[in-house]
């Protein structure tokens, strides 16, 4: 089958490059010359693990090719992927569909045969009606179907997620869709891997639900945590013992600085958006995202009260500035409230990150960057674990502390724990939502 894929971003190139692994024939758009040229020169824009190789390996196999020429790359294809970005529009919180209803316009005018046009960008619901109006106005005469085709990758655990999905959803208003949408993913149905097939509405809200639900599992147990703080209880035990329980599970319990990524900060505004736009207001998710917002400035409180009352004059050593492990993507990360918040108030910053030095760059001005750890860490007055690399689990802790002018540490992400600190030489440990000393 003949895939064309619109975007060429985290989700467009991961998807794609997937695609193409499954035997599919996949030509992927863009409109960016440079991406494409590089691309083409088997460089892959984003970091993600494995996807290099997997891009390669089917570029190779002749599967898998790259074009600015939107046209040419839907010819014969019996699905167009609308993957481009959906971003927070500036004041007023709703997904900006621009790039979308773009992407939809030239597809219909493009486009001469039978095609279903799916979504895979995350778009708020009643968007795949609109983008079918769009496409049906552009090119009247044109035999095409909608789908909506929402995607689950986690960044950094991307390809993994795409070859073994939970479940694949699929929003169809025909059988003739749901067929080409079927034949697509059949090598994973055919592995057992579910396909939950729905109407377009469901789709296109499952997405926003699910992503709200785990943005709303992470801010409660973070809003447990400052409580466990206060009462003197261990979150590390408590999300154990709640997550025991199988109607909770233990995913997505980790207490940490706040959630951020390119999608849980983006969705919850959106439903928000959606829920007051349809007078239905979304109360839990506006709760999500204030207390997200306070979980960061939480952080910044603690970390004031490790630096004796005041950032300024004092060293400061952040370990980890992505929003997560295995990405080098900064979006709404909790380091772009922190690290301010430490150089505004008079604090040398130094930081290490294995891979975000590039996008922090221009993210994070007044900060001294550094390779290795030890370095960031010499002559600091406090240690901040902001993200969870491995590369900053197995650290040696007594070599961090023999160089840190003050062995003060506070772990955000319960990484180590107050008696390995103690241990390591550090006079003072904070984690989040457990006990510390000082
Ligand atoms: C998420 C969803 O998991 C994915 O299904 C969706 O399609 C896109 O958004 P991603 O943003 O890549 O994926 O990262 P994820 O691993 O879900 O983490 C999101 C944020 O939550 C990170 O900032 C992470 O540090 C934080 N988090 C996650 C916690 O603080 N605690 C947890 O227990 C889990």
């Amino acid at each position: 089958m003949k895939i064309a894929m619109i975007g060429t971003g985290y989700v467009g190139l991961v998807s794609g490059v997937c695609f193409s692994d499954f035997g599919h024939t996949v030509v992927c758009v863009d409109k960016d010359p440079r991406k494409i040229e590089m691309l083409e020169r088997g460089e892959v824009p984003i970091y993600e693990p494995g996807l290099d190789a997997l891009m390669a390996k089917n570029v190779d196999a002749g599967r898998l090719s790259f074009t600015l020429d939107l046209p040419a790359a839907i010819e014969g294809a019996e699905a167009v992927f609308i993957a481009v970005g959906t971003p927070t529009r500036r004041g007023d919180g709703h997904a900006d569909l621009t790039y979308v209803m773009a992407a939809a316009e030239e597809i219909a005018k493009a486009a001469k045969d039978y095609v279903v046009i799916v979504t895979k960008s995350t778009v708020p619901v009643g968007t795949n009606r609109k983008v079918r109006d769009v496409v049906a106005a552009a090119n009247p005469g044109l035999d095409f179907d909608v789908a909506s085709n929402p995607e689950f990758l986690r960044e950094g655990a991307a390809i993994d997620d795409f070859m073994k999905p939970d479940r694949v959803v699929v929003g169809v208003e025909n059988d003739r869709a749901a067929k080409v949408m079927s034949e697509i993913y059949r090598p994973l149905y055919l592995r057992d891997f579910p396909i939950v097939t729905t109407d377009l509405e469901s789709a296109e809200m499952i997405k926003y639900a699910a992503n709200a639900f785990l943005a709303t599992k992470i801010t409660f147990i973070n809003e447990i945590a400052a409580l466990c703080e206060k009462v003197g209880a261990d979150v590390k035990q408590v999300s154990k013992g709640m997550g025991m329980d199988n109607r909770i599970g233990n995913k997505f319990l980790h207490a940490g600085p706040g959630y951020g990524g390119s999608c849980f900060p983006k969705d919850t505004k959106a439903l928000a958006r959606i829920g007051q736009e349809h007078a239905s207001p979304m109360h839990i998710t506006e709760a999500v995202i204030a207390v997200n917002e306070d979980t960061k400035r939480r952080m910044i409180g603690k970390l004031q009260d490790l630096c004796d009352g005041k950032f300024n004059g004092k060293t400061v050593c952040v370990l980890g500035v992505t929003f997560k492990p295995n990405t080098d993507d900064m979006r709404d990360a909790p380091s772009l409230t922190i690290v301010p918040a430490l150089v505004g108030g008079g604090a040398k910053v130094k930081v290490c990150d294995p891979q975000g030095q590039h996008e922090g760059e221009g993210l994070l001005p007044g900060v001294q960057w550094h390779d290795d750890p030890y370095d960031a860490a010499k002559g600091a007055d406090l240690l901040v674990l902001l993200t969870e690399w491995n590369e900053f689990r197995a650290l040696d802790l007594n070599r961090i502390a023999q160089g840190m002018s003050r062995a003060v540490m506070a772990d955000l992400r319960n990484i180590y724990n107050a008696n390995v600190a103690r241990d390591a030489g550090f006079v003072a440990y904070e984690g989040v939502g457990r006990i510390g000393y000082v």
